[in-house]
């Protein structure tokens, strides 16, 4: 095995190396650790495991939703809950104390995925965050190891690297006893959204709270989860191309300037959305998450085929359509899933006629559980 990284190690600029490492629970906190245990009387120095392992699941994301660049996002998933990453989390008596291993990465659907993630666990998201966990939760005589399963795509757009750190940071806290906050949780998995995708929280807050939840400031760190009647019988009919769309390449493709005029008109949208959301009208939720006129125009040009697909999924009746994310992943909206696969077909056409790229089509629902627990297993 290779030396122990330790978390002091300055931040990885890429996490498809491979190798095999265990990461110690740093001797120095970084500052959203620090503020992790401050803000959290139930942590406790040291705490017991309440379990030999944890098996958690969380699912894919729709960060942005239109206009809410960076602030907005939602939690999906399909029925078959293959929209997400699973993860276990195992006590290793075999690791030194404290110390993070990741000992295995699968990815059933895409054998190829599998292999381009890294199994050091200082440069994978899941590995990253379950140390972000371990240190808010002050574990210092147990080790843990990692099984991670990948249930979505790299680079598309679905919060695949969110999922990752929220199944983590939920499955290390569930084996210690279930003792960190909400927000505890969401910095977890920031700290692994820092390193791979930009400081930004729209996709792992709601990996892990699930429904809609809107990002308000970090600093302090205020969410604000958007409640929603429950007649909104909202489907998202997500299209993803055979494309990589790196969040960081996205990033880089972003307006340095915004006219006060076009913050206006986006922020009235943002507004208008978040309204919607709350008053369960899902006209509004479409009109408003199709609007976007800072960050979707900038982007969509480097998506074949994007405007034809938008223009595809409106024509075939969707309330609302936009990137997903950082994309490559278009979403339309739809209210309930009658018109889902009509709506998908005329997307993945119009990707393959507009774009020469190949797509595939998932119809899914809201997911409002968030990260979750689906198995355990007693400490022996
Ligand atoms: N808000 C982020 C972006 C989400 O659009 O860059 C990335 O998944």
């Amino acid at each position: 095995m290779a030396p122990a990284a330790t978390s002091t190690a300055s931040a990885p600029s890429s996490f498809h190396s491979t190798g095999r490492h265990r990461a110690r629970v740093g001797a120095r906190p970084s500052l959203v650790s620090l503020r992790v245990r401050a803000a959290n009387p139930n942590v406790t120095a040291d705490p017991a495991p309440a379990f030999q392992s944890v098996t958690t699941f969380a699912p894919a994301t729709v960060a942005n939703l239109g206009p809410g660049f960076d602030f907005l996002g939602c939690a999906v998933a399909d029925a078959s809950l293959s929209l997400g990453d699973t993860v276990t989390a195992t006590l290793d008596p075999s690791l030194p104390p404290a110390t993070v291993s990741i000992a295995s990465v699968t990815s059933p659907s895409r054998p190829n995925l599998a292999e381009r993630l890294s199994r050091d666990p200082l440069r994978n998201c899941a590995g990253v965050a379950a140390i972000a966990a371990l240190r808010a939760l002050g574990v210092r005589s147990h080790a843990v190891s990692i099984h991670l399963t990948k249930g979505l795509p790299l680079g598309s757009g679905l919060g695949s690297s969110a999922a990752s750190a929220a199944a983590a940071a939920k499955a290390v806290d569930a084996l210690f006893g279930s003792r960190l906050g909400r927000d505890d949780l969401v910095l977890a998995g920031l700290e692994s959204e820092k390193a791979v995708s930009g400081f930004h929280a729209d996709n792992i807050a709601p990996a892990i709270l699930g429904g809609f939840v809107l990002v308000r400031s970090y600093d302090p760190f205020h969410l604000v989860p958007l409640s929603f009647p429950p007649a909104l019988r909202l489907h998202f009919v997500l299209v993803t191309p055979d494309f990589e769309a790196p969040t960081s390449k996205m990033r880089a493709a972003l307006p340095r300037q915004v006219d006060v005029q076009q913050h206006v008109r986006n922020s009235s949208q943002a507004a208008a959305l978040v309204a919607a959301v709350l008053q369960g009208d899902a006209g509004l939720i479409g009109s408003a998450m199709s609007s976007d006129g800072i960050v979707e125009p900038t982007r969509a040009p480097l998506i074949p085929g994007m405007a034809a697909v938008k223009a595809a999924a409106l024509q075939a009746g969707a309330l609302g359509c936009t990137i997903s994310g950082a994309g490559p992943t278009v979403v339309a909206v739809i209210q309930g899933e009658e018109r889902g696969e009509e709506v998908a077909r005329k997307m993945v056409d119009a990707f393959w006629s507009a774009g020469k790229l190949k797509a595939t089509a998932t119809v899914a629902q809201l997911d409002t559980l968030g990260a979750r627990v689906i198995a355990t297993s007693s400490l022996n």
